[in-house]
C-alpha cells in the first residue's frame, strides 16, 4: 500500500515579511537563506507562501552583494537544485539594510519594512529572525520596541520572534532573555528554535509512537530494560573555538536537542494534536527527570575532551591544541550521563545519554532495548539478543527493530534479524530541511515544533546540577578520548558496570 494519509494543518502560513537580524552571518547564508528559497521553489508539494526578506546587518553592503551572496549560499546548501526562474522570482523579494548596531537603523528598518509591504502588496506581518549572538538579542528586542516595529498580540497583523539556541548559558541567564522576551512580546508571538525538532526523522517519533499499537503498548517499564541516545559528531572544534570553548558539550547538545529527543521518546501521549498538549506531554518528562545529585557526580556523569588521534586516514590534533584554545580549558567536548525518569510509565528504567565531538561518524541515534524473554523456552539455556528498536534520527534516516527468527534448516538455530525502513528507500525525494519546516511553521503561527519557556528554565535545571558539580568538585575528572573514538573508558565504564553495552551507530 503506498497511499498516505493527511492530517490536516492547524494553521496555514500567512503572507509576511521576514526580517533576518544577522543576515551577513553564517547561519543566515548555510540554512536560512537556502531554507526561505526552498520554500518559494517551484514544485512543492505545499502552496509556496507569498513573503519578502529583508536582511538586516551590521556590516554596510549593497543589495546586489547581499542578492549575490544569497544566490552562492543557495546554490551551495538548498536542498532543491537552484532553478532560473525560481530564483529570480525569489531575488526580488530580497533586500539588504545595515544599521543592526544603531538605533537609527532601527528606525530605518521601519521605513524599509513599510515601503517593501506596499511595493509588494504584503499585510503588514512581520517575522523578526534573531540569527544575532545571543548577547546581542536584548538590544535588538529593545530597539524594535523603541522603533514602533512590534505589535501587540491580537492586533490586525502578527509580528512573530524567532530566537536561536543557546538561550542563555545557566539558568539565570536563560531566565534574563525570557524577561526580556516577555517584557515585549505575548508568548504566542515568540518562537524559541531547536532546529531538531524540525528534522522529518524526530517529527516521526510521534507517528511512530502514537500512531502504532505495536510499539505504544511495549513503551515502558514492564517491557524496556533501558534506553540509550547518541548524538555523535565527527567534527572537531574547528573554527568556533570563541562560541565553544565557554560552552562544551553539555550546555552545546544536551540541554537542548538531547533532553528534547529524551522528552519525544519518553513523553506521555498529549492529549490533543497541539502545541499547547503536546508542550504539557514533553514538560511532565522533564519535571520527572531525576536530577544527577552532587554526590553521584561522578559515577553518573562522565565529562572528557578529545585528545590527537586519527579518522579516515587523517591525523587530528587534540582539543587543547586546537586553534584558539586556551591551554588551561576546562571544557568538555564529551559527555555521557545515566538517569532515570520517576513517573509511572519510566520507573526504574535507566536512560543513557551520550554525545561527543571527533568521534568516529556523525550519527544521531535512539536506541530502545527491551527486556528479555523468560528463561524457559528458547533461553532455558543461553541468553538470547534481545528485542531493540533502533531510530536513526540522521544519517541514513529510518529505524530497524531487531527481532529474533529461526535459521531455515533442519535444525533449531535463532539468529538476530533486521526489519528496517530507510527513508530514502521507501519514500521518494530528500526530506525538507528542518528550517523549511520550522519557518513555515514561524508563518503560519504553530508552536508545535518550538520550545516552550517552561523546557528551557527545566532543562537548564537539571543541566546546571551537573555544571555546578564539575566546577565546584574538582575531584570529578575530565577523562580524555582519541579523535576518531566514541569516547573514554570512563563511558564504556558507566553503562558496562549495569552490564550493558552502548549501540554505535
Ligand atoms: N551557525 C550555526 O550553524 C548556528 C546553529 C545554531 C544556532 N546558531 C545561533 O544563531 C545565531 C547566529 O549565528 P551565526 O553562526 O550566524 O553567527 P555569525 O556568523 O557570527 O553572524 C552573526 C551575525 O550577527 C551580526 N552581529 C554580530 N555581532 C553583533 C552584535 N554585537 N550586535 C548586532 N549584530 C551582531 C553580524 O553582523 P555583521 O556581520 O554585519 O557584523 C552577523 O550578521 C547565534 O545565536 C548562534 O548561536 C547558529
Amino acid at each position: 500500500m503506498n497511499s498516505s494519509i493527511s492530517i490536516a494543518q492547524a494553521q496555514t502560513p500567512s503572507q509576511c515579511t521576514v526580517v533576518i537580524f544577522g543576515a551577513s552571518g553564517d547561519l543566515a547564508r548555510r540554512k536560512l537563506i537556502p531554507a526561505l528559497y526552498n520554500l518559494r521553489a517551484c514544485g512543492q508539494d505545499v502552496a509556496p507562501p507569498k513573503f519578502a526578506v529583508l536582511g538586516f546587518a551590521r556590516r554596510p553592503m549593497a543589495v546586489e552583494e547581499f542578492r549575490a551572496t544569497a544566490r552562492t549560499a543557495a546554490a551551495k546548501f538548498s536542498r532543491l537544485e537552484l532553478e532560473e526562474n525560481c530564483w529570480q522570482e525569489f531575488a526580488t523579494g530580497l533586500d539588504y539594510l545595515p544599521g543592526l548596531d544603531q538605533p537609527e537603523g532601527f528606525r530605518r528598518l521601519k521605513a524599509r519594512i513599510e515601503e517593501t509591504e506596499a511595493a509588494q502588496g504584503l499585510p503588514a506581518n512581520r517575522i523578526y529572525y534573531l540569527s544575532v549572538p545571543p548577547e546581542a538579542v536584548p538590544e535588538c528586542v529593545e530597539r524594535l520596541d523603541s522603533a514602533g516595529l512590534i505589535a501587540k498580540p491580537g492586533a490586525a497583523n502578527f509580528t512573530r520572534v524567532v530566537v536561536e539556541k543557546p538561550i542563555g548559558t545557566d539558568l539565570a541567564s536563560a531566565r534574563k532573555v525570557q524577561a526580556i522576551l516577555q517584557r515585549y512580546f505575548d508568548e504566542s508571538q515568540i518562537f524559541r528554535i531547536d532546529h531538531y525538532l524540525g528534522k522529518e526523522t524526530v517529527q516521526d517519533l510521534m507517528v511512530l509512537r502514537f500512531a502504532n499499537t505495536i510499539f505504544e503498548r511495549m513503551w515502558g517499564a514492564r517491557n524496556v530494560d533501558h534506553v540509550q541516545i547518541t548524538v555523535a559528531e565527527s567534527e572537531g572544534v574547528g573554527s568556533r573555538a570563541m562560541y565553544y570553548d565557554p560552552a562544551g558539550a553539555l550546555r552545546d547538545m544536551v540541554q537542548n536537542h538531547m533532553l528534547q529527543l529524551l522528552a519525544l521518546i519518553a513523553m506521555e501521549a498529549p492529549v490533543a494534536l497541539d502545541a499547547a498538549a503536546i508542550r504539557e506531554s514533553k514538560l511532565n518528562v522533564l519535571r520527572a527527570l531525576r536530577p544527577i545529585p552532587p554526590s553521584q557526580a561522578r559515577n553518573l556523569a562522565v565529562r572528557a575532551r578529545y585528545g590527537a588521534g586519527t579518522l579516515d586516514g587523517e591525523k587530528l590534533r587534540g582539543y587543547l591544541q586546537e586553534q584558539s584554545i586556551p591551554a588551561t580549558s576546562q571544557t568538555e567536548t564529551f559527555v555521557a550521563l545515566k538517569t532515570y525518569i520517576d513517573n509511572w510509565r519510566w520507573s526504574g528504567v535507566p536512560f543513557y545519554l551520550r554525545t561527543g565531538k571527533r568521534m568516529p561518524a556523525r550519527a544521531s541515534i535512539i536506541y530502545v532495548q527491551f527486556k528479555d524473554v523468560p528463561k524457559i523456552l528458547f533461553n532455558r539455556e543461553q541468553s538470547l539478543p534481545p528485542n531493540a528498536l533502533t531510530i536513526r534520527i540522521q544519517p541514513d534516516e529510518g529505524f530497524s527493530f531487531e527481532v529474533l527468527a529461526k535459521r531455515p534448516g533442519l535444525d533449531i538455530a535463532l539468529r538476530p534479524v533486521r526489519m528496517n525502513l530507510r527513508y530514502d528507500s521507501e519514500f521518494s525525494g530528500p526530506s525538507p530541511d528542518a528550517y523549511e519546516r520550522l519557518l513555515l511553521d514561524v508563518m503560519s503561527g504553530d508552536h508545535t515544533l518550538f520550545v516552550s519557556a517552561q523546557f528551557v528554565e527545566k532543562s537548564w535545571e537539571f543541566v546546571e546540577s551537573v555544571l555546578d558539580q564539575w566546577r565546584d568538585n574538582r575531584a570529578v575528572p575530565m577523562h580524555e578520548y582519541a579523535a576518531g573514538t566514541y569516547g573514554p573508558a570512563a563511558a564504556e565504564q558507566l553503562i558496562r558496570a549495569d552490564g550493558r553495552t552502548w549501540m554505535n551507530p
